[in-house]
């Protein structure tokens, strides 16, 4: 079990547990979107962009943690302003928080006409990610060394986020 993006083998217990920034882990990716990735009209499948967010959010998580990471939580996401078929599309996720095993990421979603040079903020969401251990238990994670203003900024408003979510995890029925 892994996340798809995972590509190293997991570290040893105790390595590499020094606090990490998020600028240490900030990735951007970025694919131009095909017709394979869109609808007859044109305009990119919204499930196409939430792969490539995820993938840009576990790349983060993979690179604060070092070890394998799945997905646990993705909140909502608008996707504000249309993709189409040609446009280059670029990610960039950030780690906000890390609390013992699981970390939250965001991702900001950008399309860039490649003809014009016009570039486009069309969606962003909020993604928590665990980190497991070689037998597939939830793993412990550095902690985030919150560095700016924003940083921080960011982490106090992921602390409400956490605790929606695991507001919501206790109500559902399943748990
Ligand atoms: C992720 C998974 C291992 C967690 O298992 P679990 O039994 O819930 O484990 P725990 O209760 O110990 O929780 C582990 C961490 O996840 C967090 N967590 C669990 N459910 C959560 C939720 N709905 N929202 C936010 N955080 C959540 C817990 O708070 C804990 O984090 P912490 O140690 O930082 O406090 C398990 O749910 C799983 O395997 N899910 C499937 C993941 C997957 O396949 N994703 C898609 C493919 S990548």
């Amino acid at each position: 079990m892994g996340h798809p993006a995972a590509a190293g083998q997991p570290m040893a217990e105790g390595q590499g547990m020094d606090a990490k920034p998020p600028s240490a882990s900030q990735v951007t990716i970025s694919q131009v979107m095909l017709i394979s990735d869109a609808n007859p009209q044109g305009n990119v499948h919204g499930g196409t962009i939430m792969k490539l967010v995820d993938t840009a959010g576990a790349l983060a998580a993979l690179r604060h943690g070092r070890r394998r990471v799945v997905t646990v939580e993705m909140d909502s996401m608008r996707f504000h302003q249309p993709v189409h078929v040609g446009n280059l599309v670029t990610l960039t996720a950030r780690v906000t928080a890390v609390w013992r095993t699981s970390l939250e990421t965001y991702v900001d979603v950008e399309a860039e006409d490649v003809i014009t040079g016009e570039r486009r903020h069309t969606s962003s969401a909020f993604l928590v990610f665990v980190a497991l251990d070689d037998a597939g238990r939830p793993a412990e994670l550095p902690p985030l060394r919150l560095e700016t203003e924003a940083d921080r900024a960011m982490a106090a408003a992921a602390e409400a986020r956490r605790q929606r979510r695991l507001g919501e995890r206790a109500a559902r029925p399943e748990r």
